[in-house]
């Protein structure tokens, strides 16, 4: 899908053991769209080969001060010329102390010097690296600088110690860099979202509950803390991973969640409730396990309260967006559903095609009619829901 957003990255790589999981955030950038030039210190070069990333990137690699394929005898200040962003992965306890204090001598410190873009930076060293004083003293000079830290994360590293200072995770890398890049149409709004699905216990060990995955709540999530809101995210019981950034409070029952909404509200600009919350409860849950006999067994259900509804229907409400799964009759049932539950903006899609599954294709339904969003990732379709959040929602203030 063509994407509006140009993105042209200077991808700077040290020498550190983290610089294989270089190759994998280069092909996540790259396959995300962004145009990226790497550019490598020597001994960056001992661990991965400037072949591996020219491959990845297809682009000529830069590693050498003098080298002239620039063509003006300029690459220091060129090849960052064009850039909308320079990242550094991994960023050495090395190379941090000589970007804290401005050194320059070689191709990598002195492009981060020479150049008017914004520049981030993934640390990665041994756990007594990261905590002496002097490369804290380093980080915290960088961050007055201000240069974006990313991580370090804490766990398992290559010398055998445990402890902070490992780089984060390509896939968390890729995701911040990316969304440095996203239109800030949400900034400093308070979002609040419910995503995933209930379950709701009818003993100690079973209940009801459905098969919402939580993959489109929480890349509504993502996709809003990258257009610059503080969000909160009540979650259902979802085997997805808590976006960085994101606030969660984990729930597992349709009134737990509705408390936990209720906890939240006072500080809500806008309310998105994409989870599948459960219409009934079991009106008797047991404290011990059913036990099995020959008869027919019935579970008396009570309804829940309908979150959403609940919301939208206060004295001065949030923005409120709902979400609509539909087996038939999409388009009909979606309207009355907003109508009914008093919404400015309602998001709906055929439940055979979107629950469990990575795409989806929403029709946005809101005062002005009808917007069908193309069929994508449930990624990039969150992005662009956002964005018609943000659309109405500065609309209507
Ligand atoms: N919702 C909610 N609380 C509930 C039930 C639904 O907040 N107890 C919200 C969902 O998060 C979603 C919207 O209401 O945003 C629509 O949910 P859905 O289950 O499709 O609608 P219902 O009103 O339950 O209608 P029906 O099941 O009859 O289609």
């Amino acid at each position: 899908m063509n994407d509006p957003v140009q993105r042209r990255i200077v991808f700077g790589v040290t020498g550190g053991i983290a610089a294989f999981k270089a190759a994998e955030l280069l092909r996540l950038l790259t396959g995300a769209g962004a145009t990226v030039g790497v550019v490598m210190t020597e001994a960056a070069t001992r661990f991965i080969t400037p072949v591996t990333m020219q491959a990845l990137s297809g682009h000529p690699v830069f590693t050498d001060l003098w080298d002239d394929r620039v063509g003006s005898g300029m690459a220091h200040i060129d090849i960052s010329r064009d850039a909308d962003l320079m990242v550094v992965a991994p960023a050495s306890a090395d190379f941090l102390a000589k970007l804290a204090h401005g050194s320059a001598d070689d191709l990598l410190s002195t492009l981060c010097l020479a150049r008017d873009c914004p520049l981030m930076v993934a640390p990665a060293m041994n756990r007594q690296m990261w905590e002496h004083p002097a490369t804290q003293r380093n980080v915290a000079r960088l961050r007055a600088d201000g240069v974006i830290i990313l991580g370090p994360d804490s766990g398992a590293q290559a010398c055998g110690e445990t402890g902070m200072g490992r780089m984060s995770e390509p896939a968390a890398l890729s995701e911040q860099i990316l969304g440095w890049f996203e239109p800030k149409v949400l900034d400093g709004v308070r979002l609040l979202l419910t995503a995933g699905p209930t379950f709701e216990r009818i003993d100690a060990v079973r209940g009801i509950t459905n098969l919402s995955s939580g993959r489109m709540g929480y890349a509504i999530a993502r996709a809003a803390r990258d257009a610059g809101a503080h969000v909160t995210l009540v979650s259902g019981p979802v085997a997805q991973a808590v976006p960085p950034g994101v606030a969660i409070e984990n729930v597992v029952s349709a009134q737990d969640m509705l408390i936990a909404v209720e906890r939240n509200l006072a500080d809500c600009d806008i309310f998105v409730g994409v989870a599948a919350v459960a219409d009934y409860t079991p009106l008797h849950p047991q404290e011990q396990k059913l036990k099995k006999d020959a008869r027919i067994l019935g579970i008396e259900l009570a309804p829940t309260v309908d979150i959403l509804a609940n919301v939208a229907s206060r004295a001065n409400p949030p923005f409120c967006v709902g979400f609509a799964a539909e087996s038939e009759r999409l388009d009909e049932f979606a309207e009355a559903k907003r109508r009914r539950k008093n919404l400015p903006l309602l998001a709906a899609n055929l439940a055979q095609t979107s629950i469990g599954t990575e795409t989806s294709e929403l029709v946005l339904f809101d005062d002005h009619g009808r917007h069908v969003l193309p069929h994508a990732p449930k990624s990039e379709q969150a992005r662009l829901l956002v964005r018609h959040i943000a659309q109405l929602y500065s609309a209507s203030r």
